[in-house]
């Protein structure tokens, strides 16, 4: 089978197609021929050795992926060939609190991810496609997706008429967006782009502000709303969340997931968190049980995640070119096979 392969922390251009031997599942284990699989930002990361010391080579990179069950080993019983199936991002995470050894193996970083013809996985990190869904809509869904669920739903809590402010346009920010809306949330979204903010409004945005031009947009919100929001998809990390404290209510929350904007500025308004008793929420993808419970609500509101631009197997490197570039307006796909 063909495999894409990392030697090292080479970044995309170390990424070579290899020759591996089609593994076969063991008791408990399931082969699924991968179909598609999507990028993330961080597989951006990862290819350059962004995992530390936890990350092995030679490495099949990518966490997300979707297929088919190919054949399934002994005992397994909820899958057979044919099955379409995404897979976890923790493979051992099953259920309730995270910890050490439950998010010891996360595909594509410290065991191998996605970007090949088969992979065995255990059956219990495995969960049914939504039958509405295509394959690189499903190969959205276990780490952008998953991290907005949980960020929204299972750790936000979003309820009816509350206000859930998203960063940017790219995969965690959009699914929050959907999920948001799926809450009967209202959604502020922001862009550096005017063109993408189009887009943001035909997905459902009920307002829109460009963070390029209005650089104080966590003061806008807050105008926005009586009292600012009640929830932050945070994507920027340090350097977006004086504005996402601006912008948050008395009491809220703040998802805290990811590391776009770079560096701490000056004049940190960290301190006002502890006095307005906001909830800074670390997000971490989530478990099976969490992804099961996306499924189930994806299918049920035949939600479909937003695709960009689908390469093919044989251009994966242009993929995460076009990835880094940020030209993106939800995911980066490659059709596998
Ligand atoms: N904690 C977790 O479990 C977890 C899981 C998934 C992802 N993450 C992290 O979450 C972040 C987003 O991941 P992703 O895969 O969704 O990224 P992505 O698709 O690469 O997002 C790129 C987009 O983010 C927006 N952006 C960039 N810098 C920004 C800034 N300073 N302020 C606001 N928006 C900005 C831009 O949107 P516009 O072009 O519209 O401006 C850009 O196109 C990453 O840091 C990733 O590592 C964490």
């Amino acid at each position: 089978m063909k495999s894409y392969e990392l030697q090292g922390p080479d970044g995309a251009e170390g990424l070579r197609l290899v020759d591996r031997p089609v593994p076969h599942p063991a008791a408990g284990q399931v082969l699924v021929r991968m179909k598609a699989a999507t990028l993330n930002y961080r597989d951006l990361l990862t290819v350059k050795g962004g995992y530390g010391s936890r990350q092995k080579f030679p490495l099949i990179p990518v966490s997300d992926g979707a297929g088919t069950v190919e054949s399934v080993g002994a005992g397994v019983r909820q899958f057979a060939a044919g099955d379409r199936v995404v897979g976890s991002f923790f493979e051992n995470w099953l259920a309730s609190e995270p910890s050490d050894a439950k998010m010891h193996a996360a595909l594509g970083g410290s065991v191998d991810g996605v970007l090949t013809e088969y992979r065995v996985f255990p059956a219990h990190a495995l969960v049914k496609t939504p039958p509405h869904l295509g394959d690189e809509e499903a190969a959205a869904l276990p780490c952008a997706g998953l991290t907005a669920w949980s960020a929204v739903v299972k750790l936000g809590g979003v309820k009816p008429g509350q206000t859930v402010l998203t960063q940017g346009t790219g995969g965690v920010s959009l699914f929050a967006l959907q999920f948001a809306k799926m809450c009967g949330a209202r959604v502020i979204a922001t862009s550096s782009s005017d063109a993408k903010i189009e887009r943001l409004k035909s997905l459902g945005a009920d307002v829109t502000i460009n963070y390029a031009t209005t650089p104080d947009w966590g003061k806008k919100a807050r105008e926005l709303t009586s009292h600012g929001v009640d929830l932050v998809i945070e994507v920027g990390g340090v350097g977006t969340l004086n504005e996402s404290i601006r912008a948050t209510r008395i009491g809220g929350t703040i998802a805290f997931i990811g590391v776009l904007a770079g560096p701490p500025p000056a004049n940190s308004r960290l301190p006002l968190i502890v006095m307005q008793q906001q909830r800074l929420q670390g997000v971490t993808v989530g478990s099976v049980e969490d992804l099961q419970a996306m499924c189930n609500a994806i299918s049920l509101n035949g939600m479909k995640p937003v695709i960009d631009r689908t390469f093919s197997f044989n251009q994966v490197r242009e993929a995460f070119a076009y990835m880094a570039s940020g030209a993106h307006f939800g995911k980066v796909a490659i059709a596998i096979s």
